[in-house]
């Protein structure tokens, strides 16, 4: 943080702020010294990663093909993190921009959503809501269609940085086959919701799950639909940076990879608490404030901003949909503004998990002793996850 500080203070120098500074790439703009200490925190991660699952897949189970793909998508987010380090000081933007893309897209587009998919259909295994043999067919499945897609897919960063025409070509169509798999995940939310009125116990589980759903929501919204808005080479064209790359960026950064770190969090929590029973009026608070928190700041803001800068990129030009001059007009200003009521309802929600999290340390967040006979007896006993 330091270095970044000093970097855009410009008192870094050029050398040394490419090694400890800030180097300009959005999401690899670390200095080269902290992304090498990244990569190196990337495979220890792996290997505790490795280290817990390595009993597992040893022993001869029916889990076992889930838990290699597992492993298979943990290797692959640490290994790709290393084409940020295949450009220099002094490379040439295009290819830095090249590689670049390698980590930022393969990762969310390409490996996370395997990682994810994995992730979920086991746990949902674990929980005895589906049989192994169907999930791990159906994780194959989508593992195949989303790396179909993206691999090339990655190519739509690259439309206009100097690439040969038939690269767009291969980009604009197999980034547009990416929203196949995305249309079929918002169908699962639909079947995790079923999944949670299945049995009684699973009440207990009811918010991570949730968690879970709103995964499936925001890939469906957020990457499906907002991606593709600013995809076809023609949209770009005309788009590229403007507010509705933010649009998309947050609803499907946050929704689909915020959720599921929070939904991972809180299946980790749970199993913490034994079989305590959660008292969980803050954490629903959480949920929809946080999601409709992120639905106010795309729809009161930045999703306008974003069409009233479209509108003028193909009117005038995009010089002028990023210029001063047409930003800093009032109506603009107000809708920035704007932003403050999504955020805050946004904000909110993600104190109120806090207050959750801290309850289940200090006891606040647990139903007391008495009151949790009467729930036991309407909640069957849930499984030891
Ligand atoms: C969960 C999955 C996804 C995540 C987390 C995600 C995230 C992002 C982010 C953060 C950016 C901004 C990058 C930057 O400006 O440096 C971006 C750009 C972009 N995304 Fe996605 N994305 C996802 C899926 C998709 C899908 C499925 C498509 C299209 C089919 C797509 C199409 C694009 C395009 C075309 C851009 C470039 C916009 C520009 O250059 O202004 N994304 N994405
Ligand atoms: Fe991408």
């Amino acid at each position: 943080m330091f270095g970044q500080w000093m970097a855009v203070q410009q008192k870094l120098g050029l050398s040394m702020n490419f090694w400890f500074g800030h180097q300009g790439y959005e999401y690899v703009d670390l200095g080269r010294f902290w992304q090498i200490f990244l990569f190196v925190g990337l495979f220890v991660w792996l290997a505790l990663m490795g280290r817990a699952m390595w009993p597992a897949i040893k022993k001869p189970s029916e889990n076992r093909n889930l838990l290699v793909l597992f492993l298979i998508s943990s290797f692959a987010i640490a290994s790709f993190y290393g084409a940020g380090l295949m450009w220099g000081r002094q490379t040439n933007l295009a290819i830095a921009e090249y590689w670049r893309w390698w980590v930022v897209h393969l990762w969310v587009e390409g490996f996370f959503e395997v990682f994810a998919t994995v992730v979920i259909a086991f746990i949902f295994t674990q929980l005895g809501l589906l049989r192994v043999a169907t999930a791990t067919k159906a994780a194959l499945f989508s593992t195949v269609i989303f790396l179909g897609g993206g691999i090339l897919g990655t190519f739509h960063h690259l439309y206009f940085t100097g690439t040969p025409t038939a690269i767009l070509a291969l980009g604009a169509s197999f980034s547009a086959l990416e929203v196949v798999p995305l249309v079929l995940i918002g169908f699962e939310a639909y079947e995790n919701l079923a999944l949670i009125s299945a049995r009684t116990w699973m009440a207990n589980y009811r918010w991570p799950i949730y968690f879970f759903v709103a995964v499936a929501f925001w890939n469906f919204v957020g990457a499906g639909l907002f991606g593709f808005l600013i995809n076809p080479p023609i949209a770009l064209y005309y788009m590229q940076g403007l507010n509705t790359t933010p649009v998309h960026g947050h609803a499907a950064l946050f929704g689909v990879y915020g959720m599921l770190g929070i939904g991972l969090m809180l299946f980790c929590l749970k199993g913490l608490s034994e079989q305590r029973v959660w008292k969980t009026g803050s954490l629903k608070f959480a949920f929809w404030s946080i999601n409709i928190g992120l639905v106010l700041m795309i729809v009161l803001s930045i999703l306008p901003i974003g069409v009233a800068q479209t509108w003028a990129s193909v009117e005038k030009g995009m010089w002028f949909a990023r210029s001063a001059e047409f930003m800093q007009q009032p109506f603009l200003a107000n809708l920035r503004w704007m932003r403050a009521i999504g955020d805050t309802v946004f904000a909110s929600g993600v104190l109120s998990l806090g207050w959750f999290i801290l309850g289940l340390k200090t006891g606040h967040s647990f139903v007391s002793n008495i009151e949790e006979n009467d729930v036991e007896e309407e909640l069957e006993v849930s499984p030891n996850v």
